[in-house]
């Protein structure tokens, strides 16, 4: 089937090039021209593993293009998914003027019948928003559907959640959609939910919000934790093997970031408020959320005694392992509460010192851990990289000024550390 994906971003791209594995013709576009152009030369202009290798493959069997032009895009295709950014405003909401722009100009390029499917995070009711823009910016007077297909996808693990997904969820108005809809979908081995568009907007959010308020509440447990002895890893563990409750997203430590959790949070908050329903049940976790990163600060300064001129070392900026992006990463708020109290930072990241080097100042970017442990009065692990959990103990206390870490995401055994000679620290135990 021709699709046409509208937004090169992490949603867009990793979506173009998994349908175009499993057989379809994508044509992908962008307004971002250098992005565009980075794509036609066959570059993928962020980290996302695997994405590279599908890219180029994809674009070598020709079955994934890309334009700069959106009638060029959607000229031959019957279905459009459009992808691009729906960014937090101030007071929570959404920005949707970048999907309305490019409703307009399917509107005014559509010469024949499309599915147009909501593939970006937005609020519920945005379809219809869609419905009336395509409808009065309709001047072929053509058939069309309006379709809502949320994505599930984690960053770092996107590819396999596209391709191997716990469901697909299709919010549709017509069967033709839903016809047109399970055709794409029909290679990939999910269950399929048809559901009512407004339904299918809604499932995003609150899927995403109930994430975030797992790991809020395992979190405030983490602080009880400590304050009466308990280790939160066993509490975890007990509650996760809950069949009814799991393990997954139970994992405590400084809080979530990312481009997803803080900024669905806040939308489901405002749509639940302009629906007239206040929604404190989120209010709550998003307030948790900040106090734990005040929390781990807090242990910094407890293990340091005071702050001032002293040197820390930051092992993990991105949100999340395996990824380069550092949006609402716990980090960047670290590193300027710890610099505002007259901490020298020294960071390494495997993957996201160039974008945190666009954020912060005055950090001193390593190229390893041991080079960043040199001359530290502590070392505080913000991001639970695979490389961390390996690092030479001995090796690093040689290299530091005195043996401290604080550990935000208990990638550490704390026997462990002690027997290495670490006064170490941890979340909830
Ligand atoms: C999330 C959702 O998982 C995904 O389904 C949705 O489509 C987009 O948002 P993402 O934000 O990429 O994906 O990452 P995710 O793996 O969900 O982690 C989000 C944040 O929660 C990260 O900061 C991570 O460190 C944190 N987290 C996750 C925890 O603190 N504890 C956990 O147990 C799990």
């Amino acid at each position: 089937m021709n699709i046409c994906v509208i937004g090169a971003g992490p949603v867009g791209l990793v979506t173009s090039a998994c349908l175009a594995s499993i057989g379809h013709k994508i044509i992908c576009t962008d307004d971002d021209r250098e992005k565009i152009n980075l794509l036609m030369s066959g570059k993928v202009p962020f980290y996302e593993p695997g994405l590279q290798e599908l890219v180029t493959k994809e674009m070598g069997e020709k079955k994934l293009d890309f334009t700069d032009s959106l009638e060029v895009a959607i000229k031959n295709s019957l279905v459009v998914f459009v992808a691009v950014g729906t960014p937090t405003q101030p007071e929570g909401d959404a920005d949707l003027s970048f999907v309305e722009n490019v409703c307009c100009g399917i509107a005014g390029a559509m010469k024949e019948y499309k599915v147009i499917v909501e593939k970006s995070t937005v609020p519920v009711k945005t379809g219809e928003r869609i419905s009336h823009t395509l409808e009065t910016n309709n001047v072929n007077r053509v058939d069309f559907d309006v379709a809502s297909n949320p994505e599930f996808l984690r960053e770092g693990n996107a590819i396999s959640d596209f391709m191997h997904p716990d469901r697909i969820v299709l919010g549709v108005a017509s069967k033709r959609a839903e016809d047109i809809l399970k055709e794409v979908y029909a290679p990939i081995n999910a269950p399929i939910l048809v559901t009512d568009i407004k339904s299918a907007e809604l499932i995003k959010h609150a899927s995403n919000s109930f994430l975030a308020l797992k790991i809020s509440y395992i979190n405030a447990v983490s602080v009880i934790c400590e304050l009466v002895g308990a280790d939160v890893e066993k509490v975890a563990e007990g509650l996760g093997l809950d069949k009814r409750i799991v393990k997954d997203f139970l994992n405590p430590g400084v809080g979530y970031g990312g481009s997803c959790f803080p900024k669905d949070i806040s939308a489901f908050i405002r749509m639940a408020d302009d629906a007239g329903y206040d929604f404190e049940l989120l209010k709550t976790a998003s307030a948790i959320n900040q106090r734990q990163r005040a929390f781990f600060i807090k242990k910094i300064k407890d293990a340091l005694w005071t702050l001032k001129g002293k040197t820390v070392g930051v092992l993990g900026l991105s949100f999340k392992p395996n990824t380069d992006d550092i949006r609402e990463a716990p980090s960047i708020y670290i590193i300027r509460e710890l610099q505002s109290e007259g901490v020298k930072i020294r960071s390494y990241d495997p993957a996201a010192m160039e974008n945190a080097g666009k954020v912060l100042e005055d950090v001193t970017f390593c190229n390893d851990p041991y080079e960043l442990s040199s001359g530290c009065d502590a070392l505080a692990i913000v991001t639970e990289w695979e490389e961390f959990r390996k690092l030479d103990l001995q090796r690093l206390k040689a290299l530091m000024k005195a043996p401290v870490i604080i550990d935000g995401r208990n990638i550490f055994e704390p026997s462990e550390l002690k027997k290495a000679g670490f006064r170490y620290s941890s979340i909830g135990r």
